[in-house]
């Protein structure tokens, strides 16, 4: 028997969808929906008790929705919320922390992990202590980079004031000689590109999404949900702008993706 549920995916906008790519290439056979907080992003500088109440929000819609598992597709939320919300709600729930703290210490060689994240994930301390309760002995070092995810959001990833703000963050980790970078937040992965070109090919770049999808599709599987849809249904909602979210998503994504509806939560 297959429990064709959907797998629910938010982020506070268009950075999961660097988490739904893994999704849809490790679990082919499940329907998604995804909400995108448009509306409210970035995350990054909001306080604790503003990030729970926009999740608690949120996976109250996925409920709504009929998600049998929530995949948190931003490590701000993480990093901040899940531990708060998952006493609420009876669904299984899963953050990129653990499973990108686990990655970036088996990558290491030398010890020394760069943390490149939100604000709000940088002081939640979600990295160093996931990292510190696997390997006491490495190092952390962590950049907040806020001028990022504003980027992304308004369709300025190719430019020279991205260069420019991704030189200035890198900087930091050249000098502490990390090994490891953890793209600690979902919207970093569309400028890996330029960050190999900063770092170096000797740097090995941990994109947490990858770790957590693997290990929602054991969960998913342990726990005996798993959908068999040979044409899994993709729902994406917003609570901003449907018309902007659809062209970044188009610019961002190499998928065509259906429609964002809009909604209020
Ligand atoms: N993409 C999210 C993350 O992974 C949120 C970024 C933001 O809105 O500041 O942290």
């Amino acid at each position: 028997m297959n429990d064709n549920r959907p797998v629910g995916l938010f982020d506070s906008g268009l950075g999961g969808l660097t988490v739904f790519e893994q999704v849809v290439n490790m679990l082919p056979r499940e329907s998604v929906v995804y909400f995108g907080d448009t509306a409210n992003v970035p995350y990054g500088g909001r306080e604790v008790n503003e990030l729970v109440e926009l999740g608690d929000r949120i996976i109250r819609f996925l409920m709504g929705k009929g998600v049998k598992y929530v995949l948190f597709a931003c490590n701000t939320s993480s990093s901040v919320s899940i531990g708060i919300l998952r006493e609420r709600y009876p669904v299984p729930m899963i953050g990129l922390v653990r499973p990108g703290a686990r990655s970036a210490v088996a990558a290491t060689r030398n010890k020394r992990i760069g943390i490149l994240a939100t604000e709000a994930t940088v002081k939640s301390g979600s990295y160093p202590e996931a990292i510190a309760s696997i390997d006491p002995a490495v190092q952390i070092f962590s950049q907040a980079a806020p001028l990022l995810v504003p980027l992304v959001e308004g369709g300025r990833v190719e430019t020279p004031e991205a260069k420019k703000a991704l030189g200035a963050y890198l900087a930091p980790f050249r000098e502490a000689q990390i090994d490891t970078l953890v793209l600690g937040c979902t919207h970093y992965p569309f400028f890996a590109g330029p960050i190999l070109q900063i770092l170096g090919e000797k740097v090995a770049m941990v994109d947490p999404a990858v770790a957590t999808t693997a290990e929602a599709r054991r969960e998913i599987m342990q726990r005996g949900m798993q959908g068999g849809e040979s044409q899994p249904r993709y729902e994406f909602y917003t609570s901003g702008d449907p018309e902007e979210f659809n062209r970044l998503a188009g610019l961002l994504s190499t998928r065509r993706l259906p429609g964002a509806i809009k909604v209020e939560i």
